[in-house]
């Protein structure tokens, strides 16, 4: 499809078969009430996919937004795409017992997408932690849709394709122009992953940067909106987090313009390695 033709309701089909929405919203970092109030806002301005992780202790909250607004609204729970993330490898039955907490804690019935959240704990670990996913989702049809992997390195991807078991459909890691991790993200392509982008608005560091500015001239837009307009471009999903009501609206408003390949090629060159948050992609 022509990204020009994209619009906030956009699916992308994924390897398995599921559909995953073309924009995300961002919850690290919100808790409790912040975490209620921000999901709920971001479903009433249209953002269809959910981020939360078991690390972020906002999966309640997030699973009672996204059940509320379904039973407010008549909003059928399939029209929402829940993502909730494994905090620690920590063994085999750990991890199975850890998909079923956050399977309860959610109250959503399933997760449409589950990821190991990073790859600390060595290959033994991680090998595990995806032995157990993969065993889980095969055991459990209904309850595990999709499943992937988040900041993981080449390295940690190659151990995984020499376990022989599926690959992982999704990869989360950071991406925007200041961060474009080129190798990992062919990597992950040519592994038939979708690759959603974490701070894509490089948590706030680079909005001033002169070619943004330049581009948001051009568009008349913001910043925030040509990172996310790049983000697509390139075919990622993007998951923006925003604690402000206004924000969260705005942020989603980037589908009246888009970027020539041109203009990406310039983003792509602004590459810094700029870590916003962690960065183990190079871990043993
Ligand atoms: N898998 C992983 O390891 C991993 C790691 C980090 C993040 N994530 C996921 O990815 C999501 C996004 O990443 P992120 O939260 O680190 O960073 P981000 O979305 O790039 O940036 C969020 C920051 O930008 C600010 N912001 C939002 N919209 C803005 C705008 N239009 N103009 C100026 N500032 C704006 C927010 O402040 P306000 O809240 O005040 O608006 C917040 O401080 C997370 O929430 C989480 O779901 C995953």
């Amino acid at each position: 499809m022509a990204t020009s033709k994209l619009s906030l309701s956009s699916k992308i089909k994924l390897r398995d078969g599921y559909e995953i929405p073309i924009l995300g919203f961002g919850t690290y970092e919100l808790e409790g009430k912040d975490a209620y109030e921000g999901v709920t806002w971001a479903l009433q301005c249209g953002y269809r996919l959910i981020d939360s992780a078991e690390w972020y202790e906002n999966e309640r909250e997030v699973g009672q937004a996204i059940l509320d607004f379904c039973k407010k609204t008549g909003t059928p729970r399939e029209e929402i795409y829940y993502t909730t993330k494994l905090k620690l490898n920590n063994g085999y039955d750990h991890v199975k017992k850890a998909i079923k907490r956050s399977l309860e804690t959610c109250g959503l019935g399933y997760i449409d997408l589950y990821l190991i959240h990073g790859p600390l704990g060595g290959a033994e670990a991680r090998k595990n932690s995806w032995r157990a996913i993969c065993d889980f989702q095969k055991e459990n049809l209904t309850l595990l849709r999709s499943i992937g992997i988040s900041t993981f390195g080449v390295r940690h991807m190659q151990e995984l394709i020499d376990t022989g078991l599926p690959m992982p459909v999704v990869h989360q890691i950071d991406l925007h122009p200041f961060m474009t991790r080129t190798e990992i993200v062919e990597f992950s392509q040519k592994q038939g992953m979708l690759l959603e982008a974490w701070g894509p608005l490089t948590r706030g560091l680079r909005l001033e940067h002169p070619t943004l500015l330049i581009l948001s001239k051009k568009y008349q837009t913001s910043p925030a909106h040509i990172l996310l307009r790049y983000s697509i471009e390139k075919g990622f999903v993007p998951l923006p987090k925003s604690a402000s009501k206004e924000r969260i609206k705005t942020n989603a408003e980037f589908f009246n313009f888009y970027l020539t390949a041109q203009e990406v090629g310039e983003l792509d060159s602004l590459d810094e390695y700029l870590t916003t948050d962690w960065d183990p992609t190079s871990c043993p």
